[in-house]
């Protein structure tokens, strides 16, 4: 029948979504790629349901296929006979294992369906657990940051694997970069630690991102105004969205979709042209 390539979120086991504990709660088997992803399929799946697989830490491609290989050779019968799930951590098609599953699956056994879940991605899910809004319209890159390594040159990035935080955070200050740290956000397993000082994780630890920004960017967004021109925030009637018969708006009140898809373009931050207000 199908596999499900599942997205548990960053760790905590209630930031699965609904869909995806649904899918994890009716399939026949759960495969697990690691101890950590294991760990939070746990908390939706009894364990005799989950199948856990081997993968070689190592970078030899070779070796690599092979291990995907037998993967898609275990869970393409299971798949093809019931419903079996693959789960990982965040997303499933963001920095993740699963693209070698769907591959393989695609190349050696074309006769499965796969459909994914999406999860919360530490893409996303950084901002909020360090305080940074990334603006509408704003750019940011993603890259990885492994063994010190300090990639630069685009003006906000998310940088993965930061496992070697003083020396990445030497290069990026030396090349002009605001950095703020975020290790094991959201998770079950081990302690929360958000911080600009590299010293605080000194230790290797995989879970480990980073937000960069280039010192001195002029992106303040129109209402940063707000937060210093009201010393009093009780004084005003409070903010309400309203229409012109100062009636507040609710979605959908007997507006034609030209005028919806205008208003959910600027709530994007989108400019929209050509139109008559
Ligand atoms: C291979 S990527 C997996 C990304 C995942 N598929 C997603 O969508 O979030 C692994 C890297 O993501 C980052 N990461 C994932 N979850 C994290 C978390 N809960 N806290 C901090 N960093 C995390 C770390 O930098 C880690 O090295």
């Amino acid at each position: 029948m199908t596999l499900y390539g599942v997205g548990l979120g960053p760790g905590d086991a209630d930031l699965v979504t609904v869909r995806g504990r649904r899918v994890l709660e009716s399939a026949d088997v759960v495969y697990s790629p690691g101890r950590l992803s294991r760990s939070v399929a746990t908390e939706h799946v009894p364990e005799d349901r989950i199948g856990d697989l081997d993968f070689p830490m190592t970078r030899d491609e070779d070796e690599l296929r092979r291990a995907w290989k037998d993967a898609a050779e275990e869970i393409a019968p299971r798949a093809r006979n019931g419903t079996a799930a693959f789960v990982t951590l965040g997303d499933p098609n963001v920095y993740s294992t699963f693209g070698h599953l769907r591959r393989t699956l695609s190349a050696f056994h074309s006769g499965v369906d796969v459909e994914v879940v999406p999860g919360v991605s530490a893409v996303t899910a950084f901002t909020t657990a360090l305080g940074v809004e990334i603006a509408a319209g704003a750019s940011i890159a993603l890259h990885e940051a492994a063994r010190g390594v300090s990639p630069t040159g685009p003006d906000r990035m998310i940088l993965f694997k930061v496992t070697d935080v003083p020396a990445t955070h030497d290069g990026l200050v030396e090349a002009g970069y605001d950095v703020v740290y975020g290790r094991r956000l959201y998770m079950d397993q081990g302690e929360t630690v958000v911080t600009d000082d590299p010293d605080a994780l000194s230790d290797r630890d995989y879970y480990t991102l980073a937000y960069a920004e280039k010192r001195g960017l002029d992106a303040e967004p129109a209402t940063a105004t707000f937060e210093a021109a009201d010393p009093n925030p009780d004084s005003g009637s409070g903010v309400q969205t309203e229409t012109d018969g100062g009636t507040p708006a609710r979605a959908g009140d007997s507006l034609d979709a030209a005028t919806l898809e205008r208003a959910e373009g600027e709530a994007c931050g989108d400019a929209v042209s050509g139109e008559s207000r």
